[in-house]
């Protein structure tokens, strides 16, 4: 696991976006793995910029969303397909139809989450996966418990989680759907670049345990530590628990730039 410290959420989303564009330039028709939150979305500014630029395109390209509340109405803002099209998708120049999500309103919840697994098989697996990460250590919404060899599924979400997210809601965590459907951590562990990001000193103990605890169901983002190849872009804050920070900064200042992340 590569962890970088770069010096603000900005900073974050450049050296992504930079991981993104290699992707694209090798494999036009790449696959990316999209997560909503507040921790992407430098990222998404960043790509944004550059695609209005004409120094990135999505044309070919197709997108999955990580996860998805259960229940909410199609045309709700918060539902998270509506989320990463308002964020990413709209601004950028995807083909109508190329970025898809789980069905959170489907009426065969099961079928509908093995229908996704296919989906992502037959587009030939992800290329690079965005993440960020829950107070708890959930990524996507693989709540602390989760099976480490998961696919996508249902989860009930944590009191927590529907704390954190009622920010969302107007502030009132009953709002708060109480399930979720959720790519599983054996599916996030498919994809063949994992890039989580995370910011402020609210996410400092969960990436303290991602990058330097035990693995664990308890934190699932612990399992990033089995993937070949995975990266973990912070902020000051996020990074100021992490036990080894001095050789984690010293290792990205040393490396040299055209390797990229
Ligand atoms: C939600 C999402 C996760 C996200 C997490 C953290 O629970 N399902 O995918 O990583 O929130 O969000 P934020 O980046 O806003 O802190």
């Amino acid at each position: 696991m590569e962890v970088v410290i770069a010096q603000d959420a900005a900073a974050c989303g450049a050296i992504a976006a930079d991981a993104i564009a290699r992707v694209l330039d090798r494999k036009p028709a790449a696959v990316l793995g999209l997560a909503t939150g507040s921790s992407p979305l430098a990222i998404y500014d960043e790509l944004a910029a550059r695609c209005d630029a004409g120094l990135i395109s999505f044309r070919h390209a197709r997108g999955f969303t990580l996860d998805e509340y259960v229940g909410l109405p199609a045309d709700h803002p918060e539902r998270y397909r509506n989320v990463i099209d308002t964020v990413f998708v709209s601004r950028v120049d995807f083909a109508p139809g190329a970025v898809h999500g789980p069905d959170g309103l489907a009426a065969d919840i099961p079928a509908a989450c093995a229908a996704y697994e296919e989906a992502i098989g037959q587009a030939g697996g992800i290329d690079l996966q965005i993440l960020g990460i829950g107070t708890d250590g959930h990524i996507g919404f693989n709540e602390p418990g989760s099976s480490l060899a998961s696919r996508t599924r249902i989860k009930t979400l944590t009191r927590q989680t529907r704390i954190d997210n009622a920010r969302f809601f107007g502030g009132d965590v009953d709002l708060v759907p109480t399930h979720c459907l959720t790519q599983g951590l054996g599916t996030i562990m498919a994809a063949r670049h994992v890039v989580l990001v995370a910011s402020g000193r609210g996410k400092a103990e969960a990436v303290h345990q991602l990058a330097e605890g035990p693995v664990s169901a308890m934190w699932p983002a612990t399992i990033l530590q089995h993937h070949p190849h995975a990266t973990v872009l912070l902020d000051d804050g996020a990074a100021s628990r992490l036990q080894l920070v001095d050789y984690y900064r010293e290792t990205y200042l040393s490396k040299p730039e055209w390797q990229g992340i």
